[in-house]
């Protein structure tokens, strides 16, 4: 059983899955265009490979919730390859909206080829998710396609509310930490939620499991995004592969950002008096880790960790998939994936 699920294996299969699913736009007809989202997603161009694809936790915490949950994950597949492409369509599209150039150590989509045309690569990426999550009636069963499509689309409309108030908190100068975790909860856990939820879905397992599984995803959601926060301001970016300066001088709203802002120090005296160039990031990026906002977040992240193991063992999850989704979500609180 144990080799069954194998990571390796998981990933290849996923890779597969998405190969299919990108099939639908037709390679032939119009090859610079499926060059752009094939590049995305780090199939094609220069430094394709392991490196550029991102780490696919999305698909691989689908895949052994759905296992861990009594399910074949084999049958998950389509949905597997949807969040994937969901997670990726959200990617193109937030970095026109953060003005982010570099993503996984290379030009972002809008970089190379203009905003115009990543929106549409974007749209492309969205609408082949959802054709991608339809293939589950084959898989597994109408019924079960029709619920997996309901789930996948409110985390996508919870998504854009959270995008939405990341952005627009971006010019706002209070924010309180429940505002921040409303934010976070949209742009980054909903969709989390739903990878757990979509494997106990395809499991079909009893609605109690499902809430568990929905949670576990949830709380490793906000937990996973202030890790990304941490990683935003003190993170290398030759190994998260994106810029280190790009949220402090964009005023993102992060969580050790709010904690610096609460300790009314040097960072929140500087932070208060306008826009941040880029040679004064290293210095507040130095001042809040000497106020504590680093730890506080790190502490923050640990507890949430915590808490959405928590919620998988009340999932009680079974087998070796059901070790992997511990161990998964340890590795994540310390990225080592
Ligand atoms: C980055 O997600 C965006 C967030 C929600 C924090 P990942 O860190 O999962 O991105 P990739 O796919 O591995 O690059
Ligand atoms: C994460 O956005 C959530 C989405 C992309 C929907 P961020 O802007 O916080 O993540 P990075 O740091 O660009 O990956
Ligand atoms: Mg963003
Ligand atoms: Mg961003």
């Amino acid at each position: 059983m144990t080799n069954e699920f194998d990571t390796q294996i998981l990933i290849d299969s996923i890779e597969n899955e998405l190969h299919r699913s990108l099939n639908d736009l037709g390679e032939a007809e119009l090859r610079q265009y499926y060059f752009m989202l094939a590049y995305h997603l780090g199939w094609e161009g220069e430094g394709a490979g392991a490196e550029t694809r991102g780490k696919r936790i999305r698909p691989l915490l689908l895949l052994l919730s759905c296992a861990a949950a009594g399910g074949q994950w084999q049958e998950a597949l389509p949905a597997a390859a949807a969040v994937e492409l969901i997670h990726n369509f959200s990617l193109i599209h937030d970095d026109i909206q953060d003005n982010s150039p570099i993503r996984r150590g290379r030009e972002t989509v809008w970089k190379r080829w203009g905003v115009a045309q990543a929106i549409n690569a974007g749209d492309a990426m969205f609408t082949l998710a959802h054709m991608s999550l339809l293939r589950l009636d084959s898989t597994s069963s109408p019924g079960i396609a029709i619920q997996a499509a309901k789930t996948l689309h409110q985390a996508c409309l919870k998504l854009t509310k959270g995008q939405y108030l990341d952005l627009e908190f971006e010019t706002q100068e209070q924010i309180s930490l429940e505002a921040y975790w409303e934010m976070v909860g949209g742009k980054t856990a909903a969709l989390l939620a739903a990878c757990t939820e979509l494997g106990a879905i395809v499991a079909n397992t009893s609605q109690s499991r499902h809430e568990h599984y929905r949670d576990f995803g949830f709380k490793l959601g906000l937990a996973f995004q202030a890790q990304d926060d941490i990683l935003g301001i003190w993170g290398d970016a030759a190994l998260t592969g994106k810029s280190n300066e790009s949220d402090l001088i964009a005023r993102k709203k992060s969580l050790p950002v709010l904690y610096g802002l609460q300790q009314q120090g040097a960072f929140a005296k500087r932070w208060n008096q306008g826009p941040v160039d880029l040679s004064e990031v290293e210095f507040l990026a130095k001042q809040l880790e000497t106020e504590n906002a680093r730890r506080y977040t790190e502490e923050f992240a640990n507890r949430l960790t915590d808490e959405a193991l928590q919620s998988l063992f009340a999932a009680n999850p079974s087998g070796a998939a059901g070790e992997m989704l511990d161990k998964l979500a340890k590795k994540l609180l310390r990225r080592e994936l």
